[in-house]
């Protein structure tokens, strides 16, 4: 059983998505803190009702992000986290934040990364002009968006799909594949092998392929 450390700032869906797995048991591992650096985030709401320990620690009383981060750091090691988890966490996080969880730093972001990284990801999608987006858990480092990718899932976008449509077709999908990278991680199938995941016991499939427009119209 991991322990699991989640950072959120807003709704928390991804973070209700990780608790309900872990409730059901198709995640060896229990969120043992959750952190928000904003006092009114729902999410602090939703793991309380779970009964898990929460924090509120705000960036604004700290000087720089540097010393921010340490006190994170101190929280998440009070609650011995072997992992964690970033769930709509606005913060960049610091190398130094990185140095004491090397490999154990995920994040979860609404596009098909490399495409589209930072914010208002789904209007880009749409603006652009593409037949698919999605979702993507990676591993955390240095960059904004660009660590080692573990799982992706896609999903159609059409061109007169409105922001919030997209947003809630990509969420769904949001709320499965993060649990399943976790889960991954915590049964020790993960190995980081400079930009690449490798996923112990990952079978090809050479078949799988989604169309957009399908070929029959
Ligand atoms: C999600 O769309 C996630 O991909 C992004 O921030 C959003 C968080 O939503 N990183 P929630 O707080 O989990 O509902």
């Amino acid at each position: 059983m991991i322990k699991i450390g989640v950072l959120v700032s807003g709704s928390g869906t991804n973070l209700q998505s990780i608790i309900d797995a872990s409730f059901r048991g198709e995640v060896d591992g229990e969120v043992a803190i959750v952190i928000s650096n904003n006092a009114s985030a729902f999410a602090l709401t939703r793991a309380e009702d779970k009964g898990i320990p929460t924090r509120v620690v705000s960036h604004k009383g700290f000087p720089d992000r540097r010393r921010f981060d340490m006190e994170l750091v101190k929280v998440l090691n009070g609650f011995n986290v072997d992992l964690v988890a970033l769930a709509g966490f606005m913060r960049v996080l610091t190398p130094e934040f990185l140095e004491h969880f090397p490999g154990r730093v995920m994040n979860i972001h609404p596009a098909l990364l490399p495409s589209f990284p930072g914010l208002g990801v789904r209007q880009k999608a749409i603006d652009h002009g593409v037949r698919f987006s999605g979702c993507t858990v990676h591993f955390v480092d240095q960059g904004v968006d660009t660590g080692p990718i573990i799982i992706q899932a896609t999903v159609p976008v059409y061109p007169d799909d409105r922001e919030e449509q997209l947003q809630e077709r990509i969420l769904r999908l949001e709320h499965k594949i993060y649990p399943k990278a976790i889960q991954l991680f915590a049964q020790g199938r993960l190995k980081i092998e400079g930009r690449k995941v490798f996923i112990d016991g990952l079978k090809k499939d050479e078949d799988q392929c989604m169309i957009n427009p399908p070929l029959h119209i």
